[in-house]
């Protein structure tokens, strides 16, 4: 079987040499430039409509086809990109359907980029024209290796035909029963009962905003556009080049579109990484990238994922742009490398000469030349990764899971109620996520619908809402010999935010936890509670289930308030498993000393024998072992035999040092 698409790492990035249509000499040291970068793949056309089709029906391939021949000649991949996500002028002046409605119900004038209606026909039907003329004119050309469909895609819009596909997506997902979506969506509650279905409008600020149930579905209806016009848009390229596979660049957690949903549909995953570094370049940064790089690569089990932008050195968009560190971006790339991408792409080759983003980082800059700091970082790191070649398509084997779940997700952020301003789903994912990215233990990220049974422990924190069938899922993998621990505030609802009667947690879920939760308090900020467990004290923030261990065994007691004594983590033997329930929103010392307790009483080896001081992070991939120090002091590592350091090409025993802000590669 392939592994993947491609025998070494990919290295490039969004390349736009139609801004440098008039001179000529730019692409020619662009191509020198790149061999000099070690880059090997360069993303074309991202942003091209209005020079391909300049004019309706009028195409003009020529500078297209001129660069494609260059890349090639040069050695350079093309991964050749789809050009709706930025229309010409005349398309939106012809047809303003296309043309977005914000919430407000104004429609957008024409400007930007990705501000398209995701239902109007005309759009799609001038996409898939536009992509059906790129797919024959390129199907046989040498370069073309992938396509990259449109440009992170994103947002919603709220016109009429929007509106109207919306009902007809409720009408589907209720079965054409009217009275089913009042009862789902407990429309008896403030007179809300429709009568028609014409009377269901998307959810606005000076509209309907108060019904969690219908935010969902709208947040359900709005991924599942981006789907369909994606669907839309490769239609043509699946028929025309049926070989080449086909991807689009996500961005980190956005919550606009269900990433797990939509990568089903996709060959190969791609996201966006864009570290905070210039904010603090800390562990926290880290851990919370290596959780979204984890993300992505568990969406689409078995198959590849790239890192499809990145940065040089800096971003144009936050507040104040920091210049990162050196070698900072390097370790970044080395990071995405370790959790199993297989690119390191930039955003953007050349910085362009005007316009928006003159000022973001690129491998070349405005003075045009490769003396430059970041260039020869970059051609360093691609002279590395050309080393690399070994981990290709090569997974982890992570024996445990945590569950991050897109809708879940949403639900979280829709209801109102407890502690509504510090719902962190994110974040509280990550903390759970944190003491085995420390240990060297792969984890994978997963929806709650994915496969619990490959995993020796799963942790679904804030575990919310329960897709149709979580409930028995979670029992028959706890029955049958899993390990599952869940945190406050977990199944409550059902899919269509309808609370579970009979009490918290849902259903079955109370006799595998052996708990009942009768009541939720949520702690002011600077209100804290306390937790002794071990004989230590934790603190307990935001908020605490009180709740009954009904068969369990308490492992933990709050301290305070009038629930003091009463259980806070609870541990029950269920079948062959046992489940865990954490009633408290924790500080990070508490999970990181549970779960190393927890890997212990499990005996979940780390990945590697390698024993490095607290601070380096250590990734198994394949054979490769990969040890990152993201902290601001030198590192040791007691190595157990000899190893190769890969980059260095030479054979490595005994004690060594890592630098802050650098690598080693191991075999
Ligand atoms: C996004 C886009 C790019 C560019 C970068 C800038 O990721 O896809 O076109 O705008 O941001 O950081
Ligand atoms: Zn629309």
């Amino acid at each position: 079987m392939k592994k993947s698409f491609f025998d070494h790492i990919i290295h490039g990035g969004d390349y736009n040499p139609d801004q440098w249509i008039n001179t000529p000499e730019i692409w020619d040291e662009d191509m020198r430039l790149m061999k000099l970068a070690h880059i090997n793949s360069a993303t074309v056309g991202i942003f091209s409509w209005s020079m391909l089709e300049p004019e309706e029906g009028v195409y003009n391939f020529e500078f297209l086809d001129k660069i494609l021949d260059e890349l090639h000649e040069n050695g350079i991949d093309v991964i050749l990109s789809t050009p709706s996500g930025a229309r010409p002028a005349w398309l939106a002046q012809k047809y303003p359907e296309v043309l977005r409605v914000e919430e407000t119900g104004i429609r957008n004038e024409y400007g930007v980029r990705h501000n398209h209606c995701l239902t109007s026909p005309v759009y799609r039907e001038k996409v898939r024209n536009i992509n059906t003329k790129l797919a024959e004119r390129y199907k046989d050309h040498p370069a073309v290796k992938m396509w990259h469909i449109s440009n992170e895609y994103c947002g919603e819009c709220h016109c009429d035909l929007c509106q109207e596909a919306f009902r007809d997506w409720l009408k589907e997902y209720y079965h054409n029963d009217l009275e089913e979506l009042n009862f789902k969506w407990w429309n008896g509650f403030w007179a809300h009962r429709m009568t028609d279905w014409s009377q269901i409008n998307s959810p606005k600020f000076r509209g309907e905003n108060h019904v969690s149930a219908m935010k969902l579905c709208w947040n359900r209806f709005v991924s599942d556009s981006h789907i369909s016009f994606f669907e839309n848009e490769i239609a043509p390229l699946r028929e025309i080049t049926p070989n080449i596979p086909v991807t689009t660049n996500f961005m980190k957690m956005y919550d606009g579109i269900d990433y797990q949903k939509f990568a089903k549909h996709l060959d190969l995953v791609s996201w966006d990484n864009y570290p905070a570094w210039d904010k603090g370049y800390n562990e926290a940064e880290a851990c919370d990238i290596a959780f979204v790089h984890d993300t992505f690569r568990s969406m689409n089990d078995g198959k590849p994922f790239f890192m499809m932008e990145s940065t040089t050195s800096l971003v144009n968009w936050h507040d104040v742009n920091k210049l990162p560190r050196p070698r900072l971006q390097s370790l970044s790339a080395i990071q995405a490398v370790a959790h199993g991408a297989d690119s390191v792409q930039y955003f953007q080759w050349r910085k362009s000469r005007g316009g928006h983003e003159k000022y973001h980082g690129a491998v070349v800059d405005h003075c045009g030349h490769e003396h430059t700091r970041v260039f020869r970082e970059v051609s360093d790191l691609g002279a590395q990764l050309e080393k690399l070649s070994d981990v290709i398509g090569e997974k982890s084997n992570s024996k445990v899971a945590v569950v991050y779940d897109w809708e879940n997700g949403w639900a979280i952020k829709h209801f109102c109620g407890y502690n509504n301003i510090n719902r962190k789903y994110f974040e509280e994912c990550v903390k759970w996520y944190k003491p085995f990215w420390q240990n060297g233990l792969s984890v994978d990220i997963i929806s709650m619908e994915e496969d619990f049974s490959k995993y020796d422990l799963v942790i679904a924190p804030f575990l919310y809402m329960l897709k149709n069938g979580t409930i028995e899922r979670i029992e028959s993998y706890v029955k049958n010999g899993g390990n599952f621990i869940t945190t406050y505030l977990s199944g409550l609802v059902d899919e269509n935010d309808l609370c579970y009667l009979g009490g918290f947690p849902a259903n079955e879920l109370k006799d595998v936890f052996g708990i009942w939760c009768e009541e939720t308090d949520s702690l002011p900020e600077g209100i804290k509670n306390a937790v002794i467990y071990n004989s230590k004290e934790y603190s307990v923030e935001h908020v605490c289930d009180i709740i009954h261990a009904n068969g369990s065994t308490s492992l933990g007691e709050y301290q305070k308030d009038f629930y003091a004594g009463m259980p806070a983590i609870t541990e029950n033997k269920y079948g062959n498993g046992t489940a865990y329930y954490v009633a408290f929103r924790n500080d990070e010392d508490f999970s990181i000393d549970f779960c190393n307790d927890i890997i212990s009483k499990l005996n979940i080896s780390p990945d590697t024998s390698i024993d490095a001081e607290n601070g380096v992070i250590i990734r198994k991939r394949g054979d490769v072992i990969f040890l990152m120090n993201f902290s601001d002091n030198e590192k040791r590592i007691n190595l157990d035999h000899s190893y190769t350091d890969i980059l260095a090409d030479v054979s490595i025993n005994g004690q060594i040092i890592i630098k802050p802000c650098s690598y080693i590669i191991l075999k």
